[in-house]
């Protein structure tokens, strides 16, 4: 089994065609002042989809892409992606963080916009070939790291709306700087939902995430800088936080939300948990309601929010407003945020052992 698997990754790597640019972007690059996803690396993978199968990958320069004005995806939004990072320690490996769970996902999303499934090996193959040719784009300063954008999105054209009958998977990565967003001031929201049972919030689809920002253009006009989501139906239940889940501490137990059709599975979040098992954190896994944490805001019960996702890892609040009113959460001295967060990026970028196998080597 393992032989096997092994022969048809090698056959597949044989198989990804690279083309090189000729001109490296590299040094126009300060790599002491990345922002966040906002310059791409030399080369991308490409892989098209058509008459019923997916073509081998190819590495390619990073270049635009072609389209006929009638691909689907700028009509019917068909599109998924994943959003992962690679890790580079002092000896210069590279590390992924449980990447497959990101390929599983990737076809989970693809599976509910009716785009034809990927298979894992050109998806983790693809993946560690395009991070051999790019490993010198892997940022090293303190908290730096290389973003990956695996997507698919429907190229096949026509205006009937109806699954495309081709699709491209592209990787793009993006040399990214330590993401500090600092502590944030959200509003919960009464309104908008992004997300409703059988819909596809719980899929990386990119409509879910068009749809947030008028939203949150709103709140920002209001003070806040993300919106906490409720549940559709009567704005009762905290959800997740912007494109992040969310965790909430009451006393000392952790507490976050169910995945669902509404919540998105969280690779973070899983990764959360698990550590707080082991580390003895009382953990709650169940709706959260919004009375409920009105209600430790004011009796003091309620010590820690904060967002959990791959660009922050954990994103603390400051402070959420609800209804006109606004709650400040107190500063403490041992906060769970932290110390998950410094548990995680340790794992991620080779600092500490890896009880759980998340960490993977490039
Ligand atoms: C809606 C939403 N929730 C949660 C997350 C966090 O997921 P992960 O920890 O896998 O990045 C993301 C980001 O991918 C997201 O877009």
């Amino acid at each position: 089994m393992c032989l096997n698997l092994f022969t048809m990754e090698q056959t597949l790597t044989q198989k990804i065609r690279i083309t090189k640019t000729e001109q490296s972007k590299i040094n126009e690059v300060d790599f002491n002042n990345l922002s966040f996803g906002s310059v791409f690396s030399d080369h991308m993978l490409v892989c098209d989809y058509r008459n019923g199968t997916w073509d081998a990958p190819e590495i390619v320069p990073y270049q635009p892409i072609t389209l006929d004005p009638a691909a689907k995806i700028f009509h019917y939004g068909q599109s998924v992606f994943e959003g992962m990072k690679a890790y580079k320690d002092e000896n210069d490996d590279v590390f992924l963080f449980r990447p497959l769970d990101n390929c599983k996902r990737l076809n989970i999303s693809a599976k509910r916009l009716a785009i034809p499934e990927l298979p894992e090996a050109y998806f983790m193959e693809g993946l560690k070939t395009l991070l051999e040719v790019d490993k010198q784009w892997i940022p090293t300063t303190e908290g730096s790291s290389l973003y990956v954008r695996p997507f698919i999105f429907a190229s096949g054209v026509g205006f009937h709306a109806s699954p495309a009958n081709a699709y491209k998977f592209v990787i793009a990565t993006a040399p990214s700087g330590a993401y500090f967003s600092g502590k944030v001031k959200v509003l919960i929201e009464e309104t908008y939902s992004r997300a409703a049972n059988g819909g596809v919030g719980f899929a990386k689809a990119g409509g879910n995430y068009a749809g947030q920002f008028y939203p949150t253009q709103l709140a920002v006009a209001k003070g806040y800088q993300q919106v906490i989501w409720t549940d559709d139906h009567a704005h009762e239940y905290i959800e997740e936080a912007g494109a992040m889940n969310i965790f909430v501490r009451i006393e000392d137990t952790l507490i976050t939300g169910p995945v669902s059709d509404r919540i998105l599975d969280g690779i973070t979040r899983k990764s959360i948990l698990e550590i707080a098992k082991v580390e003895g954190i009382p953990v709650e896994v169940r709706p959260i309601t919004v009375t409920e944490v009105i209600n430790a805001a004011e009796n003091g019960t309620l010590l820690e929010m904060f967002g959990a996702g791959t660009a922050a890892v954990v994103s603390p609040i400051a402070a959420f407003g609800y209804k006109g009113t606004d709650y400040d959460l107190p500063e403490l001295d041992n906060d769970y945020a932290s110390s998950l967060k410094k548990r995680i990026t340790d794992i991620q970028y080779n600092r500490s052992a890896d009880p759980f196998g998340w960490r993977f080597k490039v």
